[in-house]
């Protein structure tokens, strides 16, 4: 048990002139595909925007056709195309994934000026990575059901066995496949499907303050003219 711990670690989607990391945000995906799809879904996230990943129109109809949906109208499972979600999973009673890291701000920072979230982000990422490297080893049996001890789970004890351990997969690219960076990598592709306008929010906010910073000084020079003839 004890204090819930979330380290910080460094995305390059965090801070006022940050951008997500497309390969990286492409190691993710093959991370949640080949290991979290298993137990998670990712309902909310609709396949064809695999395209603003860098993947063209017939890899997202290729890496669709992986996955099985209910179809309504078919009264079935089919296939899935790329204007379908990703599927749900709900058979090990494992959490949708899909907004996941908006649901759990993690990191705050050490306390004070209460700005650390601009400049090191909201945290969702940091705990998603820092619960997948923050298995300690130990286990317990409790009610039937086993809990494994993790430093960033609130309460300590989690039921997900360790999904990672480093090496679990290889990129294309050759990056690191370490216990860390896997984990960085999957938790920066969940930070995508849970915001997936991050970049545009981001931008939206400077350009809004460079305009009130503008305003501000003109306001400010107008202001002085106004009232040279009276002082
Ligand atoms: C819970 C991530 C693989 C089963 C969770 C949570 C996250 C997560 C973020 C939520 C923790 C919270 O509530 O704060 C991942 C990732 C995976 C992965 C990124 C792949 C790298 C798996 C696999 C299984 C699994 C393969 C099943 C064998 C579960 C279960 C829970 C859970 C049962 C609920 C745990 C509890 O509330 O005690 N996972 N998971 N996960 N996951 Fe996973």
């Amino acid at each position: 048990g004890g204090e819930a711990h979330v380290e910080d670690f460094k995305f390059s989607f965090e801070g006022p002139f940050g951008t997500w990391d497309q390969n990286q945000l492409q190691r993710g995906l093959k991370v949640y595909t080949e290991i979290c799809s298993a137990c998670h879904g990712l309902q909310y996230v609709p396949l064809r925007d695999l395209e603003k990943l860098g993947y063209s129109e017939e890899q997202v109809i290729a890496y669709a056709a992986n996955f099985e949906v209910f179809d309504p109208e078919l009264d079935d499972f089919r296939t899935a195309k790329p204007t379908d979600h990703f599927p749900a999973n709900t058979a090990a009673g494992a959490p949708d994934l899909s907004l996941m890291a908006k649901a759990r701000a993690g990191f705050h920072g050490p306390y004070g000026l209460g700005i650390n979230q601009m400049f090191k982000g909201m945290g969702g990422a940091e705990y998603i990575a820092s619960l997948l490297t923050g298995y300690t080893g130990e286990e317990k049996t409790e009610a039937g059901a086993t809990l494994y001890e993790n430093h960033a789970f609130p309460g300590g004890w989690i039921s997900m066995a360790p999904p990672l351990y480093g090496e679990d997969t290889e990129f294309d690219d050759g990056h690191s496949n370490s216990l860390h960076h896997i984990s960085a990598d999957v938790a920066a592709f969940l930070m995508w499907t849970a915001e997936p306008k991050m970049m545009q929010r981001q931008q939206a906010g400077f350009v809004g303050v460079f305009f009130l910073v503008v305003l501000s000084v003109l306001l400010y020079l107008v202001n002085k003219r106004l009232w040279a003839p009276i002082k």
